[in-house]
C-alpha cells in the first residue's frame, strides 16, 4: 500500500477520504470538537506542505438519524489546526469551481458525502460520485482507517477510478499500531449505537455489555425499559427488521454480562434505579455504581482488554461517571488493553487519561471491531489492489 512518501503531490488535485464523523451534543444539532477532526487536520498539514490542491471529503451521521449534519461546522473545527474553507456542495456547480480555482498548497471541505445516495449505494446508477468527481482528481488518498469496514462509493469506488491511490498519515499509523495487539483471551467490554457490529463478537467469550448496546441485550431478552424501550428503536442503527434483530441478540447472549442499575436523567438531574425499579418514564443516561462495580471486578482479573463504545452519555459530566470508571479501570489493566471508537478516543482525551496507560487506542470503532473478528476491510483491500 503506497503511503504519503511514495507521491509528489506538487500542483496534484488530491482527493483525500477522511473521517471527522463527531459526537452531537444530545437534543441539539450541535457537533463537538473530535480527536478525528484533530488527527484528520495532521495529513490536510502534510499534503499543503507539499503545495498539493487539496479536497477534503467525509461524513456526518447517517440518513434519518439525528446526527445526519452538514459539515460547516466540522470545517469551523478543523480551522483551529489547519486552513481550510467549506464549501456547501458536493458535486454541483459551486463544489466544481472551487475545486478548479484551487492554488497550491489550498484546502477545501466538501459537504456530507452521504447527502448523496450513491455514497451509500453503490449500485445506483447513475453514480455522481464516480462520474463527476473522479474525473478530476490526479490522487486519492484514504485517512479514513475508520469507514473502511464500509463498501461505500468513496471507500471502495473511488479509489479504482482514481489513477494514483494511497493511505494518508491516520490510516498508516491505525495499520501499524493493529499490527502490533495482542488480545488472545481477551475480555470484550461493548457498548455503542450499532450493535449489529457488537454481535459479531459474541462467539461464547466473556462480554461486558454496556451503553445503548447492554440496555438493547437487557430489551432482547424481555426486560421492559419503559420510556427506553422507545427511545432505543431511535437511538441505534441497524439496518433490517428491529425485532428480528432482538430475537438475533437474545441466542447470542451466552456469557454476556448485562447492567444491573442505571442512571437516569431525573428532572436534568442524575438519579440512580436498579433494574427492578423499571419500566421507568426516564431516559436512560448511564450506568448505575453495582454495574460498575460489578464491571470493574471483570476488568480487574481480564489478561486482555478490547473496550468500543462508551458506558453512558460520556459526553455530558453527570453522565460520565461509568464510561469514565471503566476506562479508569482499563487504564490500571495488567494486560494489553485496546480501545476503539471515536466516543471513547475523545472520552479519554476529556477524562485526561494520559493515552500510553492504553496499549493502543483507535479512532476507529466498526473498522477495528471487523478487523478484530477477522473479517477483511473492503476499504484496506480496495487501496491494496
Ligand atoms: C464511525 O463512526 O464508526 C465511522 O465514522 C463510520 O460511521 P458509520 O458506522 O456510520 O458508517
Amino acid at each position: 500500500m503506497k503511503t504519503l512518501k511514495d507521491f509528489n503531490f506538487k500542483g496534484k488535485k488530491v482527493l483525500l477520504r477522511a473521517d471527522i464523523n463527531s459526537d452531537v451534543a444530545e437534543r441539539t444539532e450541535k457537533i463537538l470538537m473530535s480527536e478525528r477532526i484533530k488527527e484528520a487536520s495532521k495529513t490536510i498539514i502534510e499534503l499543503k506542505k507539499q503545495k498539493a490542491k487539496i479536497v477534503v471529503i467525509a461524513h456526518q451521521g447517517n440518513p434519518g438519524k439525528e446526527d445526519f449534519l452538514p459539515l460547516k461546522q466540522h470545517a469551523k473545527f478543523l480551522n483551529k489546526f489547519v486552513k481550510i474553507k467549506f464549501i456547501d456542495d458536493i458535486i454541483g456547480e459551486k463544489a466544481i469551481e472551487s475545486i478548479n480555482n484551487l492554488k497550491n498548497g489550498e484546502a477545501i471541505l466538501l459537504d456530507n458525502l452521504r447527502f448523496l445516495e450513491e455514497e451509500l449505494d453503490i449500485k445506483k446508477i447513475p453514480n455522481r460520485i464516480l462520474e463527476i468527481l473522479a474525473p478530476i482528481f490526479d490522487i486519492y488518498i484514504n485517512d479514513a482507517f475508520s469507514v473502511c469496514h464500509r463498501e461505500h462509493s468513496s471507500i471502495v469506488l473511488l479509489p479504482k477510478a482514481i489513477k494514483e491511490k494511497g493511505a494518508g498519515l491516520l490510516l498508516e499509523k491505525e495499520i501499524n499500531s493493529l499490527k502490533k495487539i495482542s488480545i488472545k483471551n481477551c475480555l470484550y467490554i461493548l457498548g455503542g449505537a450499532k450493535p449489529e457490529e457488537n454481535i459479531k463478537l459474541l462467539k461464547g467469550k466473556k462480554v461486558l455489555a454496556c451503553g445503548l448496546f447492554g440496555q438493547l441485550c437487557l430489551v432482547a431478552t424481555g426486560k421492559n425499559l419503559g420510556y427506553q424501550n422507545e427511545f432505543l428503536k431511535k437511538a441505534v442503527l441497524i439496518k433490517g427488521n428491529y425485532d428480528d434483530f432482538l430475537k438475533k441478540l437474545k441466542e447470542k447472549l451466552v456469557n454476556v454480562e448485562i447492567p444491573v442499575d442505571f442512571a437516569v436523567n431525573f428532572n436534568n438531574k442524575r438519579k440512580e434505579f436498579d433494574l427492578k425499579d423499571f419500566p421507568l418514564n426516564y431516559e436512560i443516561e448511564d450506568i448505575g455504581k453495582k454495574t460498575i462495580k460489578k464491571y470493574s471486578e471483570e476488568i480487574k482479573k481480564a489478561n486482555a482488554i478490547y473496550m468500543k463504545g462508551p458506558a453512558g452519555n460520556a459526553s455530558e459530566k453527570q453522565y460520565s461517571k461509568g464510561t469514565y470508571k471503566i476506562l479508569k479501570t482499563v487504564s490500571k489493566c495488567r494486560g494489553f488493553s485496546l480501545i476503539g471508537g471515536g466516543h471513547l478516543s475523545d472520552a479519554i482525551a476529556a477524562f485526561k487519561i494520559p493515552i500510553k496507560k492504553f496499549g493502543h487506542v483507535s479512532l476507529s470503532g466498526g473498522a477495528l471491531l471487523n478487523y478484530i473478528a477477522g473479517e477483511k476491510l473492503p476499504g484496506l483491500e480496495a487501496l491494496e489492489k
